[in-house]
């Protein structure tokens, strides 16, 4: 539900940013194949796959993809699905490159589910392939207290984000405002906090090697005090 009632709008609340593509697209060589994990309405899958790569992009939310299947072609597809259900869908050892941004990782509710995840993106990925993901810094928000994120403002709408802690999960409260509709959405989701070191951890226990964080989509090195967490794992 809280996807879907905000479907309509999310290229207003987050318009793809050219640091994101330009990061996704980063060591590729040409015509790889790609999967985007949350793709939500696939604007961010639409623009890889304008530079020759295919792309998959997979969502939970129904309404995303219908959103997103308008704009399916020969080298770029969408599905409903589960990311904890990849297995079950693609065979092993099939992607270049693995995408998962805009803190979708942080919706499983638990590092079992978050390991088995790293574990199943793994196995997906051809020998060296990476995987890209983003989510937001809970050592921060832990450590400060932090009651939300900033809000979103732009002519279309605003966006406010709230954040609770409760019994070790995040409740994540949104009121979305569209201003030339008078129309306010409020929605509600478990989030889990998870940090840097854990993440870490379990992506080595999942058998990545290689792995490098850092604070922005144009690579700026990890700095704790900044929200974003940007990883890249091979
Ligand atoms: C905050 S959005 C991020 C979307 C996009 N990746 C971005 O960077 O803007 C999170 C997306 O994850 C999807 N999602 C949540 N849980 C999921 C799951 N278990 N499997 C697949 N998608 C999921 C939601 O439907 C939503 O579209």
């Amino acid at each position: 539900m809280f996807y879907t009632s905000i479907s309509s709008y999310y290229e207003y609340i987050f318009p793809l940013k050219r640091e994101k593509v330009k990061f996704a697209l980063d060591g590729l060589a040409s015509n790889e194949n790609i999967l985007d994990v949350g793709c939500s309405t696939g604007k961010l899958a639409r623009a890889i796959s304008e530079y020759g790569h295919s792309v998959i992009g997979i969502d939970l939310d129904k309404d995303m993809i219908s959103i997103a299947k308008e704009y399916e072609n020969d080298k770029l597809s969408f599905y409903k699905m589960n990311m904890l259900d990849i297995d079950k869908n693609f065979s092993e050892s099939i992607f270049d490159e693995i995408l998962c941004f805009g803190n979708t990782l942080v919706h499983l509710q638990n590092n079992k589910d978050v390991l088995n995840l790293f574990k199943k993106i793994r196995l997906l990925l051809k020998e060296g392939g990476k995987f890209k993901f983003q989510v937001i810094n809970y050592e921060k928000v832990l450590n400060e207290n932090l009651n939300g994120l900033p809000t979103i403002e732009n002519e279309k709408v605003k966006f406010i984000r709230e954040y609770k802690l409760i019994n070790g999960l995040i409740e994540f409260k949104t009121k979305l405002i569209i201003k030339d509709e008078n129309k306010v959405i409020k929605n509600k989701i478990m989030l889990l906090p998870i940090g840097k070191d854990e993440i870490l951890k379990l992506l080595k226990e999942a058998g990545f090697k290689k792995i490098n964080c850092f604070s922005s989509f144009s690579k700026e090195s990890f700095d704790k005090s900044k929200l974003p967490l940007v990883i890249e794992a091979s």
